[in-house]
């Protein structure tokens, strides 16, 4: 029986995995599309070590696996649900598309490294999606290792990101002494390295091992026990609409290599994950996914790198509604109709060949150059634009300049199209009028120069001035030339609203304390 276009809707669970590189992203990935069938065998990616990052981790399953997918986009059928797995590259991928990703997500995996806690790139990614009040799911990772306590681990959750969590299961010992977990949810225990009936063993009243078990004569056993013991008593208590909010993250301890934990951590994601949700209007309406009338917005666009193909997709997530290839949407941006013929679907098995998706979906547009990142679509009569997508704080700069001073012209239409599409940011000094390009990660810069050569055929000379805390200004009337320096360079973005640049956090903390009256923010 085919399912309605509400139930198409319902079952979407859109989510993305944030991490810090080598966390172990891209094996558990591969893990979930096992079990989602997309792929036979989950093993792991080899010899990613040797090569330059200059690809998605995902390409390199692509390439690995042979298997029919993006390297944005993931999908795959579990119990009933559709799961769409957007990735967030990382590595020398990192930028600001890694984070508009996250605007375009209504769940997110935190992996991660439990021998290494919480890392920086993870905080960037977490912050993110705390803006957002999105769900955050946790997966502490490589518990075949020894790593650091599980407590201590649960306690970095709160005292490095201020989230508070909720333990769903607990390690029974860690490294080569790992036996299992004590799944608290599921009041059972889960054991490693063992296939079959037993796998699952259950336990009693009391919350102790129901069956007669060598393992309870273990000093681990005995840990885990007092530990669980320890959170029922003066931990959080599970509660999902704190969940839904993303205030309590629901932690699950497992090995994403050895595919321990991983089957029932994606059971349990599923079952709390949220199906699509509502996105505001710039007039701050809500759109309710299941409104009849197609619209999505643009989060991401990606030019071809090959010179010999200059098309760019253009990456939509479709908020209400459902597409079908064909339909007519307008960008009420620039108020143009235009029929979506050419697009791509991502799907992880080709077999399925779906010529519509619907809300919580992503579709690929084909695109000359009519979109811009942050772009509304909307079908039919409507003309409502969706909020703006946040501008997040870029962390590195370049000072850019036109090797052919003749070729100042396309230079600049040239930077203000990447500009204005999201490629990259735009800043100037204030009395000489250099420009300025800030980035969240060093790919940007190289897009940049490739794209200009290449759309605008202007070669640029990009002189790095190093990574820069910037911070824009509450007060500006009250800033006065001489807080300048070598420290605190004075530049404007590109609305003309002035920014400081500090060298580091120390000379931040220095200003601040100097000029304690100047109210400095920082965007995401
Ligand atoms: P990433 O996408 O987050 O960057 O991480 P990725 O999955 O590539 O994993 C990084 C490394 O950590 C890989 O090892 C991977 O095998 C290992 N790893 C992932 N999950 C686990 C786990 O649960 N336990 C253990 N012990 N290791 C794990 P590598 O040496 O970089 O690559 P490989 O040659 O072993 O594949």
């Amino acid at each position: 029986m085919q399912k309605s276009i509400h139930d198409e809707i319902l079952s979407r669970r859109t989510f993305a995995i944030i991490s810090h590189p080598d966390a172990g992203k891209t094996t558990m990935t591969e893990k979930l599309l096992y079990f989602g069938g997309a792929i036979r065998d989950a093993g792991t990616v080899k010899g990613k070590k040797t090569g330059k990052y200059a690809t998605s981790d995902w390409m390199e399953i692509e390439k690995q696996r042979g298997i029919s997918v993006t390297s944005s986009v993931l999908q795959f059928d579990y119990d009933g649900k559709r799961v769409n797995i957007l990735d967030t590259p990382g590595h020398e991928d990192f930028s600001e598309d890694t984070y508009r990703t996250l605007m375009a997500v209504d769940a997110a995996v935190m992996m991660v490294d439990s021998a290494k806690g919480i890392e920086p790139q993870t905080i960037k990614l977490f912050k993110v999606c705390r803006m957002r009040g999105i769900p955050i799911f946790t997966f502490m990772n490589k518990m075949d290792r020894q790593g650091k306590e599980p407590l201590e681990l649960m306690e970095e959750l709160e005292e490095v990101l201020g989230i508070e969590s909720y333990a769903m299961n607990y390690p029974i010992g860690m490294g080569k002494e790992f036996i299992g977990v004590y799944d608290r949810y599921n009041q059972r225990i889960e054991q490693a390295r063992v296939e079959g009936e037993s796998h699952f063993l259950p336990l009693n009243e009391d919350g102790e091992l129901a069956v007669e078990h060598p393992m309870t004569e273990t000093s681990y056993y005995k840990q885990a026990l007092e530990d669980v013991l320890l959170l029922n008593e003066a931990g959080n208590e599970f509660d999902t609409e704190r969940v839904a909010k993303g205030e309590l993250t629901p932690v699950f301890f497992g090995s994403a290599l050895t595919n321990f934990g991983v089957q029932t951590f994606l059971e349990t994601f599923l079952k709390f994950a949220p199906s699509p949700q509502p996105r505001m209007t710039k007039d701050e309406q809500a759109v309710d996914p299941k409104a009849e009338e197609f619209s999505g917005f643009i989060f991401k666009i990606q030019a071809n790198m090959n010179p010999a193909h200059r098309d760019r997709i253009a990456f939509v997530r479709i908020v209400s509604g459902s597409f079908e290839r064909g339909m007519s949407v307008t960008i009420p941006r620039i108020s143009k109709t235009v029929k979506l013929t050419q697009t791509t679907q991502f799907l992880a098995d080709d077999r399925e060949t779906v010529n519509e998706a619907v809300a919580g979906d992503i579709i690929g547009l084909y695109d000359t150059g009519n979109y811009q990142i942050g772009d509304t679509v909307v079908g039919g009569k409507s003309n409502f634009q969706f909020e703006a997508l946040p501008q997040f704080t870029p962390e590195l700069f370049v000072r850019v300049t036109a090797k052919n001073v003749m070729k100042s012209k396309h230079f600049h239409k040239g930077i203000l199209q990447l500009v204005q599409e999201g490629a990259i940011q735009y800043y100037k000094t204030l009395h000489t009028e250099e420009v300025l390009l800030g980035a969240v990660g060093q790919l940007q810069f190289e897009v940049f120069e490739h794209r200009m050569k290449n759309e605008y055929n202007v070669e640029v000379h990009m002189e790095h001035i190093g990574s820069k805390v910037a911070r824009w200004i509450e007060n500006e009337s009250d800033v006065k030339d001489s807080m300048t320096g070598q420290r605190s360079m004075l530049v404007k973005d590109r609305y003309d609203n002035l920014v400081f640049l500090f060298e580091n956090d120390f000379a931040l903390r220095w200003f601040g304390d100097k000029y304690p009256d100047i109210r400095l923010y920082n965007l995401l």
